[in-house]
């Protein structure tokens, strides 16, 4: 890049941030990825351990049902706890963390992670959890519920983790279909300082939940409920136990076998319960996080997003853990109790990679600049930024105001199924304000038109990613024909991401958003389909259509269509009602920005509900092709 003048266009890094990054020949590393990615992905491999080698990197005999590492026994625990005893991280600070009102602090080293986390495992295999069995954690942003994931993880329990922001349908149908035997929460949470009952939601998604036989529940906020005799247990009771202490050994696991589902929302039905590994979802989180991150031990990493979605899973929890680094976790939101909460626990934390979604960026930015600027903000090092595309113009503002122009900002594309960064930059890479650069090391992505045909540069299409990858989803939990259907039906050999991208001359790739009924509010990725069946069970409502409208702030926000009953009629409080009706059913991250009556809805003559003339009306754009609407 010396020669000639810098390109106005990009962002370049600087000889600090460049001659200190653990990988400096970005295009050298890429170019010989590509050309051998199971070469790439074996090097990695080898920094972690192993308790016996694989076979074959990638085994590719029966696609898509790709295999990686297949043959090797491993744990992912393993790698991101034990592995750090043996030397000079044992008494590194693994996990720090900081309560809503700043009352608390909590701090723990890689030697007390190990003991919290075994005393968490010893716990709930006492309680008859065996590998392979599923259990559902549902709690607030506290550091048990990494206690309560890795602990899972270690002795070989697969662990689905709901979003404490989901409500009793939601929680219900997780546990329910994954056929959870625990469920581990806590009595509430706190959110912009009000409690949420966490316990209580528990209590009423298990009315029918036959396969829960037990639920630990730890105490955060003190506030009463109930406890059922023989099901619930206290934490710190149990903690009291004998059988509680004393060491827990790491379960030797296939590298093929089970670390976790997550229930993600698709375009239709129910939510899907997407499922990685531990071999070849450590190696990704290991991999995209130094490089991308560029970890080194004297960082603090700060990731603001909930361990309950897979940004919390990938990059608070394992990412940074198999890297042995420190971790900031923050139980609160970034404006409570004033708009300077999180710069202030920057400062107070002396955080160097602070990485977080547009949405909040673009909310803190209204605040303006002074709140970020009464907080010394020099200890960051790098920015990052997930969840949604990122508007060039909160893009400069978090480079400027927040990063002092010297932080690159890592803006990473990936989704649950990917498990890891899929498209980033690495601190090395110049950088555009809203694309997210290049494709990671071993990866390629197309962007292809209808017929899966690559389009030109410039054009916008479909984004598709046609090399496999370690922490790729191996299925949808016990649904195997809905893996093939949803990911690799539509472009036979590549996988579908259900994004629309388009490449640039540069070969940056700028995303535009889901072609699918996914809808992102605040980063937070929900189904049409959901929100829908949530509305259905309200009395008044015959049927109902959701669509995703932009949002300054949240990036989308949810619009509902209502076709009310016979007997019912339209008004305000009736509307209010059903916004409420959503929250509670799903969750308040789901509450409809605003709920509209409407006749009849738009459908198409087999009887689909027509979203996009739905979104075209309600934003006064031309409605565009109409013959096939009903009538
Ligand atoms: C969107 C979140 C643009 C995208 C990690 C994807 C992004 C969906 C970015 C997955 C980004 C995620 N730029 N869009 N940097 N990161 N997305 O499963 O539409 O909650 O398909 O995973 O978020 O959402 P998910």
């Amino acid at each position: 890049m010396a020669t000639t003048a810098p390109d106005p266009e990009f962002y370049y890094p600087s000889e600090d941030i460049v001659s200190k990054a653990i990988l400096k020949d970005w295009d050298g590393t890429a170019a010989a990825a590509l050309k051998d990615p199971a070469a790439f992905w074996e090097k990695e491999a080898l920094e972690l351990e192993w308790f016996s080698p694989w076979n074959k990197v990638l085994d590719d005999s029966n696609k898509p049902f790709y295999r990686w590492f297949d043959g090797a026994k491993t744990n992912i625990a393993h790698n991101a706890i034990d592995r750090h005893l043996k030397n000079f991280r044992k008494n590194k600070l693994a996990l720090i963390w900081e309560s809503e009102d700043g009352r608390y602090d909590r701090t723990f080293s890689y030697y007390s992670l190990n003991r919290e986390v075994s005393r968490m495992a010893n716990i709930i295999k006492a309680m008859g959890i065996v590998k392979g069995d599923r259990v559902t954690i549902y709690m607030g942003r506290i550091p048990e519920i990494v206690f309560a994931m890795l602990a899972c993880a270690k002795i070989g329990a697969i662990h689905s983790v709901v979003f404490g922001g989901f409500s009793v349908d939601a929680l219900h149908g997780r546990i329910s279909d994954s056929e959870s035997k625990l469920v581990i929460t806590c009595d509430g949470s706190f959110q912009n300082g009000k409690l949420v009952e966490l316990k209580s939601i528990v209590d009423e998604s298990l009315k029918h939940c036959p396969t829960v036989e037990n639920v630990i529940v730890v105490k955060r906020t003190g506030n009463e409920v109930i406890m059922e005799a023989g099901r619930d247990h206290w934490y710190h009771d149990l903690c009291a136990l004998p059988i509680a202490n004393g060491k827990c050994a790491t379960e030797v696991m296939d590298a093929e076998d089970p670390l976790f589902i997550l229930y993600t929302s698709g375009s239709t039905g129910k939510p899907k319960a997407i499922l990685h590994t531990h071999g070849g979802y450590m190696v990704g989180t290991y991999s995209t996080m130094k490089y991308a991150f560029d970890i080194k031990d004297e960082d603090r990493f700060w990731c603001t997003a909930d361990p309950g979605w897979i940004t919390g899973h990938s990059y608070i929890v394992y990412g940074p853990l198999l890297n042995g680094a420190t971790v900031f976790m923050f139980e609160g939101g970034p404006a409570f109790p004033y708009p300077n909460r999180w710069w202030q626990l920057i400062e107070r934390y002396g955080v160097s990679i602070f990485y977080t979604a547009p949405t909040a960026i673009r909310s803190l930015m209204r605040f303006g600049e002074a709140w970020p600027n009464k907080h010394d903000l020099s200890s960051l090092r790098l920015l990052g930024s997930v969840g949604e595309p990122i508007n060039p113009e909160a893009w400069k503002w978090f480079y400027r105001v927040i990063g002092k122009e010297r932080c690159p900002i890592i803006d990473t594309w990936w989704q649950t199924e990917t498990g890891a960064f899929m498209i980033t930059p690495t601190p090395v890479v110049p950088l555009k304000p809203g694309s997210g650069t290049r494709p990671f090391f071993g990866q390629n992505a197309e962007i292809v038109d209808e017929e899966g045909n690559q389009v030109e540069d410039g054009q916008e299409g479909y984004l598709v990613l046609t090399n496999p990858w370690p922490s790729m989803l191996r299925t949808i939990y016990r649904d195997p024909d809905r893996y093939v259907n949803s990911y690799w039906s539509k472009f036979p050999g590549k996988y579908m991401t259900g994004d629309s991208a388009r490449r640039d001359k540069d070969g940056y790739y700028w995303i535009i958003g889901r072609v699918d009924d996914v809808i992102k509010v605040s980063g937070h990725r929900l189904g049409t389909a959901e929100i829908e069946s949530a509305l259905i069970t309200h009395t008044a409502v015959a049927e109902s259509a959701a669509i995703g409208l932009p949002h300054e702030v949240k990036g989308q926000a949810i619009f509902c269509f209502v076709q009310l009953k016979p007997g019912f009629a339209p008004s305000e409080s009736l509307s209010e009602e059903l916004r409420q009706h959503v929250a509670h059913h799903l969750g308040p991250i789901a509450r409809p920005e605003e709920v509209k009556f409407i006749d009849k809805l738009p459908k198409t003559r087999s009887g689909k509900i027509m979203r996009r003339v739905l979104k075209a009306r309600a934003q006064g754009l031309p409605e565009g092709d109409l013959s096939t609407l009903e009538d």
